[in-house]
């Protein structure tokens, strides 16, 4: 979809003509605009709030009106709210043209547009790749503001690049597991590598052995396709600052021999969301050439029950000598991601920000509307939850206690992958915390924003969101202007 600004209101024919309105501004501004809508003020009254909207038809102009509650003029959650009405009710009309006109208050402020734009590309977003009567997309939309304001080209071009990204995480979590696998993804990376002059490094089966790699050896053991850790890279002509990003990639998880029970399963293709938003994110900084080096890592396997899966009772030997006990094969995230994060830190990033879709219990406590933040370290907590609440992909704390440090002690080797009691957000990423060495480490627990089991007013239709990619370019670009060496 092409989001345009143009200076005149001058509807296309067959285009909308999509009315923000205000809460508490007078309707009397609207009517001047558009005298042949008065009729409305006299039927019911639209007062404005955040995801009202009345549509009606000018007989006159031969034109559909959507007038669309705006709450209040500025608010992110507010711009964001509009654009998602105004989207669904583009889409229920199947209209594919449409002009939205704003009338004052403004001029608005670039976060506000920025979140308008991001939330209209969101929403027209349907994966129906495997309907054979397919919705119709929206295809255009014009931008019209009465008050001068400023909307840079630049800046469009820009969030179409960051959304494009997007799209490409949601297609490939919503994509069927029968062509998601560990193969399929290192081909998907190998394609971006060569499209964006990203570096890439692919580590298979071999490699994995002769690096200690045994995490992913383990829980992608019983997979007809191997597991697989990609690092792709963006390294600019001038940096300073490197961050790396873990993105977990279980391309199914059905549990491994503690099989997942019930209904469980169904969802599990969505299992390397945090893969599929690193991929993201390094196209993104690619593109847009920020300058800051990125090391993206994503840690690729199949967890299945099999003749060669691993057993509850095996341990694990880590290539920084800790050794971890399994007791429960469907806490294999956390031991594909110790792989990743140990050779992230081999890196000596100034930061490490890891993304997975790690536990249910983050589901239970924090539901779809934001991921779980579990990080020590004070500054890139205070920019990632900046980054969240600029771009509407939000986090919410969890904290990190040493308390609960003994209750993912084993009694035979130096970890073990799960404990049942409670809390099982918090001790996944006090286990994620082991293999950060020293490094400020950060851990979003993604399980729940990835993947919406119904459709969110406000982040997007049910399925795969495309949750961290807009979150982890608002971060970057702000280390692409600050001193991240800071951290420390
Ligand atoms: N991939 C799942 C977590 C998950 C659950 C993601 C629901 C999305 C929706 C993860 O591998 C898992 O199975 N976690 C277990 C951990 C437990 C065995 C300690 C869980 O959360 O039940
Ligand atoms: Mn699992
Ligand atoms: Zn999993």
């Amino acid at each position: 979809m092409k989001i345009l600004k143009k200076n005149r209101y001058q509807p296309e024919k067959h285009a909308a003509v999509v009315i923000p309105v205000f809460r508490g501004k007078p309707l009397a501004e609207i009517w001047q605009e558009f005298p042949e809508l008065e009729f409305l003020d006299r039927q019911d009254k639209i007062k404005g709030e955040a995801g009202e909207a009345r549509v009606c038809h000018s007989l006159q102009q031969q034109r559909l009106f959507l007038l669309v509650g705006a709450g209040r003029p500025g608010l992110l959650p507010d711009a964001r709210k509009l654009a998602c009405k105004t989207m669904s009710l583009l889409r229920e009309n199947r209209i594919g043209k449409a002009l939205v006109y704003f009338i004052p208050p403004g001029p608005y402020s670039q976060d506000y547009l920025v979140n308008l734009v991001d939330y209209l590309h969101l929403n027209n977003y349907r994966f129906d790749r495997y309907k054979t009567k397919k919705s119709k997309p929206v295809d255009r939309i014009h931008l019209v503001f009465k008050n001068r304001t400023p909307l840079p080209v630049a800046l469009l071009k820009a969030r179409e690049t960051i959304l494009r990204q997007v799209t490409l995480a949601r297609d490939l979590v919503n994509e069927i597991p029968a062509k998601i696998t560990p193969d399929s993804l290192v081909q998907l990376f190998r394609d971006s590598a060569s499209k964006n002059h990203l570096q890439l490094t692919v580590y298979r089966k071999k490699e994995l052995e002769e690096l200690g790699l045994n995490g992913l050896l383990a829980v992608g053991g019983s997979s007809c396709c191997p597991p697989a850790l990609l690092t792709l890279s963006h390294v600019p002509k001038k940096f300073s600052r490197t961050v790396a990003l873990v993105g977990k990639g279980i391309t199914f998880d059905a549990g491994g021999l503690n099989l997942k029970p019930g209904n469980s399963m169904a969802e599990m293709k969505s299992d390397m969301a945090g893969a599929a938003a690193v991929l993201g994110v390094l196209n993104v900084v690619a593109e847009l050439d920020l300058p800051v080096r990125v090391i993206g890592f994503a840690a690729l396997a199949e967890n299945l029950p099999g003749r060669r899966a691993y057993k509850p009772g095996d341990i694990i030997t880590y290539a920084n000598r800790k050794t971890v006990e399994i007791v429960n094969t469907d806490a294999e995230g956390r031991l594909v991601l110790a792989d990743a994060l140990i050779m992230a830190a081999r890196q000596k990033p100034g930061a490490i920000i890891e993304l997975s879709t790690l536990t249910g219990a983050i589901i239970t406590a924090l539901g779809d509307a934001m991921a779980g933040l579990m990080c020590r370290n004070k500054k890139l907590r205070a920019g990632l939850m900046q980054a969240a609440e600029n771009c509407g992909e939000l986090l919410w704390e969890l904290p990190q206690p040493v308390e609960y440090r003994e209750n993912i002690t084993s009694k035979i080797a130096d970890l073990k992958n799960a404990d049942y009691n409670g809390a099982s957000s918090i001790k996944a990423g006090l286990f994620l915390h082991e293999f950060a060495g020293k490094i400020p480490f950060a851990h979003l627990d993604i399980a729940g924003t990835a993947f919406l089991s119904k459709p969110m007013f406000c982040l997007a239709a049910e399925g795969a969101s495309g949750f961290g990619v807009r979150l982890l370019v608002e971060y970057l670009k702000t280390v692409a202007g600050k001193d991240l060496d800071n951290l420390a």
